[in-house]
């Protein structure tokens, strides 16, 4: 693959500069064609910036109308997200959440601020998503009940989560996952923050376990500048969810009561407002964005070079195009010749269980994720500044 490499990179760069007439070329921006600016004056123009104001009600709506869920709580980010979604299905200090160590530090992030512990197995090679079969491995090796509560034998701690995520917006395996939770008793959380438009078997990401994580950060599928979401179908936590991030304050027109320690993670309005916009354009980004993919495996076809793929029953967002190369001196190689020329690449992200703050933490062998690490490179993913249809470049 060493020699072809060059021709990957001649390749790449002459199809990220077919579709984008931007230099440098980014990996993925937010793109604002519709009612944003309109909206956003409004805020501006009304004095509802904050906390107070309709954008948010209305873009936690259609967020659960998008997504199938009940219910929908829109949070400053998607780590707070992730954060109180968490806390709500009981993780506590000193129990450990199972994750995977192949994804963005936030998922590991959200369980430390809990004070619970993350444990790290593999993920599936082809969807590069907490593997089920790792998942289960790992709890017939290790756990057990203990008056019908889990506990980890060799650490001795309580499992009190689990957490996959779905990588890059390509679902993992996760109505395997759900089924083991459900034989062993552990809630589960999905980590949606890369996902909001994938589907499996019909069903949106997030409604599997008890409750879902989204982002709207600048680099996600649709954005609210900074921004999260907790998708769920459970009422009793969708009330707990929203008490939580708006600071624990009892409904009162003006009395300042707080019921317990609270967050002040609400979503501003201002934000709620962009997300609005955003998501009236939702259905167009995704089928750029299914285009997009397609061109790019045509365009590299000759390379025959393994692309990140939807499972048979899922689709993805495809929010970011995904390959993997041979070795990790071409990923090295393609990665620093593609920058140099202003085409934004960028590798998958060091496992977290090397990170100095995980690197105690219990993992699995970790042999796919560290294969993945090794070799997996994002392309330019934005959706394109030219209108792509199927028979365009
Ligand atoms: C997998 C994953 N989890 C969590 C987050 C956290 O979201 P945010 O940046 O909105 O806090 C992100 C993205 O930023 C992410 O990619």
């Amino acid at each position: 693959m060493t020699k072809e490499i060059d021709n990957l990179v001649k390749k790449v760069i002459s199809f990220s500069q077919q579709v984008y007439k931007e230099n440098p070329i980014p990996l993925h921006r937010p793109i604002f064609e519709g009612n944003e600016k309109n909206f956003l004056s409004e805020c501006i123009d009304t004095n509802f910036v904050s906390s107070v104001g309709k954008r948010v009600d209305e873009f936690e709506e259609k967020i659960a109308s998008f997504t199938g869920s009940k219910y929908a709580i829109a949070t400053v980010n998607g780590t707070s997200a992730l954060h109180i979604a968490l806390k709500l299905l009981g993780v506590k200090e000193k129990t450990e959440v199972i994750t995977q160590s192949l994804t963005f530090v936030a998922t590991c992030n959200s369980i430390s601020y809990l004070n619970a512990v993350p444990i790290f197995v593999d993920v599936d090679r082809d969807t590069m998503g907490m593997s089920p079969s790792a998942l289960e491995l790992f709890l017939k090796e290790n756990a057990t009940f203990r008056k019908g509560v889990l506990f980890n034998k060799k650490s001795d701690r309580k499992i009190s989560a689990c957490l996959p995520m779905h990588t890059y917006g390509y679902p993992c395996r996760i109505r395997e996952i759900k089924k083991i939770c459900k034989d062993w008793n552990i809630p589960l959380l999905e980590d949606c923050a890369e996902s909001l438009g994938s589907f499996v078997d019909k069903k949106h990401s997030g409604n599997f376990g008890v409750a879902g994580a989204l982002s709207f950060n600048g680099n996600k599928l649709i954005t609210t500048g900074g921004g999260g979401m907790i998708i769920t179908n459970n009422k009793k936590l969708a009330s707990a969810a929203k008490h939580m991030t708006t600071t624990a304050k009892v409904p009162h027109p003006y009395n300042y009561i707080h019921n317990e320690i609270g967050y002040n993670y609400r979503l501003p309005n201002i934000n709620a407002a962009l997300g609005c916009a955003q998501i009236e354009k939702i259905e167009f980004f995704l089928s750029q964005k299914r285009i997009l993919n397609n061109k790019w495996k045509k365009a590299l076809e000759e390379f025959n070079l393994d692309f990140l793929e939807a499972l048979e029953n899922s689709t993805s967002n495809n929010w970011l195009n995904t390959i993997v190369l041979t070795s990790r001196k071409d990923r090295d190689k393609f990665l620093n010749l593609t920058n140099k020329k202003g085409v934004m690449t960028r590798p998958t992200w060091e496992l977290m269980s090397d990170l100095p703050m995980y690197k105690n933490c219990l993992r699995d062998s970790l042999s796919n994720s560290r294969f993945l690490r090794d070799r997996v490179v994002n392309l330019p993913s934005s959706v394109p500044n030219i209108m792509l249809s199927s028979t365009s470049i």
